[in-house]
């Protein structure tokens, strides 16, 4: 009994040293420590041993697994803290699971309705210039035609900072701005943020438009409504119907609002269009010549004309969005899906 003991000890020994990784440490405790284990076994056979021998036996079996324990959790604690490399204890990583996904971000619907807008016009030949939001009475009102009191105003709502300085209520004020500087011939577009004060599902106080303006000897409406339908269509993908309404602005004669067919129900009627077939798309028409009188152009040399669009009308009938308010949530269920 006594030598068994001694060689069951060695054995322990000798195979706890030789263990690699967690798993062969769990099938070396089932084999010698367990329930069923070989010093369980030992400690059942006891029964056999002669009375005056069983208290030495008995200390001397409790001694043998007190240091095999003992030596077992300190395998196991050198495991745990990583002795081995990966590879090495293969149950350390599991390689077989999925990967974490890093969170991409991505550009927010409105830019990229805005970017794709003026690499259409930008195709077309149009350079593109930016200007202040912060502007000047005389850019936002009066270089276009929009004297003080003029009823004109009161469709803008307009956010003044102080007497003659706002934040400007339409990108028109960079046609004066860029024909105050620059001679014809001139074909720009100038994209950025506008303010009104107007809040429900179809306004934000703070929304983007695209003012697009082409100054030339003989420009005609036939080149803007060229212009328009090359773009409309490359927006929208499709060979989408145009429709010129007459309307009034005060910097262009003669004035239209644009309709497209609907992107929705193609024209048939539905709840988008009202049941009209048409969705208005923007305002544009023939530079009026007093506001080529107010930047030094001869009107009787030039002619040309400038449209107006809202980035986050296109985006909304684009994707059939009903509520404009959604694009400004910062809701990123909402974002991520464009
Ligand atoms: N500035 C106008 C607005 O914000 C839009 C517009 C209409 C621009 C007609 C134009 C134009 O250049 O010709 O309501």
């Amino acid at each position: 009994m006594e030598q068994e003991l001694v060689s069951l000890q060695t054995k322990a020994k000798e195979q706890l040293a030789a263990i690699e990784n967690s798993s062969q440490l769990e099938e070396f405790r089932i084999q010698f420590l367990g329930r069923k284990g070989q010093f369980s076994t030992i400690m059942k056979n006891l029964g056999r041993v002669p009375k005056e021998d069983k208290p030495r036996m008995g200390q001397m079996a409790n001694g043998a697994r007190k240091e095999i324990e003992a030596l077992y959790s300190e395998k196991q604690t050198a495991l745990a803290s990583c002795g081995k490399s990966p590879s090495q204890s293969s149950d350390a990583i599991d390689l077989t699971l999925p990967g974490r996904r890093p969170v991409i971000g991505k550009l927010h619907p409105v830019t990229q309705i805005m970017n794709e807008v003026c690499s259409i016009f930008e195709g077309l030949g149009f350079a593109v210039a930016e200007g202040p939001d912060v502007e000047h009475d005389h850019y936002n009102f009066e270089a276009l035609n929009i004297p003080a009191h003029h009823p004109a105003r009161d469709m803008h709502d307009t956010f003044y900072v102080s007497d003659s300085i706002l934040l400007r209520t339409h990108t028109s004020p960079m046609q004066a701005r860029i024909m105050e500087t620059q001679q014809p011939p001139l074909r720009v577009i100038a994209p950025g943020k506008v303010y009104r004060c107007d809040s429900d599902i179809t306004h934000t106080p703070m929304f983007h438009q695209v003012e697009g303006f082409l100054v030339d000897k003989n420009v005609s409406f036939a080149d803007l409504k060229g212009i328009l339908t090359i773009f409309t269509q490359k927006m929208f993908d499709k060979d989408l119907e145009l429709r010129f309404r007459p309307s009034f602005f005060p910097f262009t004669e003669p004035s239209a609002e644009v309709d497209i067919a609907c992107v929705i129900c193609g024209g048939k009627g539905c709840r988008v269009c009202k049941r009209t077939g048409w969705l208005e798309i923007l305002g544009a028409g023939m530079i009026d010549p007093e506001v080529f009188k107010k930047v030094g152009y001869n009107p009787e040399v030039y002619s040309g004309f400038a449209f107006g669009l809202g980035i986050e009308r296109i985006a909304m009938l684009k994707y059939g969005i009903d509520d404009i308010r959604l694009y400004y949530e910062n809701d990123l269920r909402f974002l991520s899906q464009f």
